[in-house]
């Protein structure tokens, strides 16, 4: 008998009205579900299956992915968000940052779609570092202009800190900017399957 394949969680970034291609994890025969972060716009109750999930965010997603994921890990199992908003002021600038594999004009296209975002959320500390207790991977986008591959290396640093020994397996991309979903989701669908060990 084959193994069950996990339940996949998008979980998207800052400023980000959910719209991720799913159909190339979907076309693996993975069964993806989308979240919509409360701090950007709307939210959905998971389902529960009794199966696995693997939670799959992307940039400041880490942060309410961490929070959603409080008191579920198998571990922790087996043992037992107010103010202003914050908006882009530049969005050729953003795009350039984020979108920086497309040219000017499209990256316009897209930074159009992003919204309005939570500013208490930015402010408040991280209450549960899921990372702790359960497997993480990172998609290290090489020429991300967003989050530079030091800070990127900081971060993942800061996260094996807490992690009793246990690595951070990164998995390098290169030629993509930091919205690598929306520039190029046939390439994010297959670093993720990847880090999932599937190499089909
Ligand atoms: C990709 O993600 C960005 C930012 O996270 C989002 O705004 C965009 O709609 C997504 N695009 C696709 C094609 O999934
Ligand atoms: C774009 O980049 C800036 C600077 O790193 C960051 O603050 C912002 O959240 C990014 N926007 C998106 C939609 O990823």
């Amino acid at each position: 008998m084959s193994p069950t394949k996990p339940e996949i969680i998008i979980i998207p970034g800052a400023f980000c009205p959910l719209k991720y291609s799913v159909a190339d994890l979907k076309a693996h025969g993975y069964s993806v579900h989308g979240v919509e972060l409360e701090t950007v716009g709307r939210r959905d109750a998971p389902p529960d299956e009794g199966k696995d999930v693997v939670l799959v965010p992307h940039a400041y997603g880490g942060v309410p992915a961490c929070e959603s994921a409080k008191g579920l890990a198998k571990s922790v199992r087996q043992k037992e968000g107010k103010g202003g908003y914050l908006f882009m002021t530049d969005l050729a600038k953003a795009a350039a940052l984020n979108l920086s594999d497309l040219s000017p004009e499209e990256g316009l296209v897209w930074a159009n779609k992003w919204t309005q975002h939570s500013a208490a959320s930015f402010g408040q500390p991280l209450t549960y570092a899921a990372y702790k207790d359960i497997p993480a991977s990172w998609v290290f986008i090489e020429q991300d202009k967003s989050i530079l591959p030091d800070l990127a290396n900081k971060m993942i640093g800061n996260m094996e800190a807490v992690m009793g020994g246990r690595k951070v397996e990164r998995f390098p991309v290169g030629d993509v900017g930091h919205c690598i979903n929306m520039s190029q989701p046939a390439t994010f669908a297959k670093v993720v399957r990847k880090a999932l060990g599937n190499t089909v």
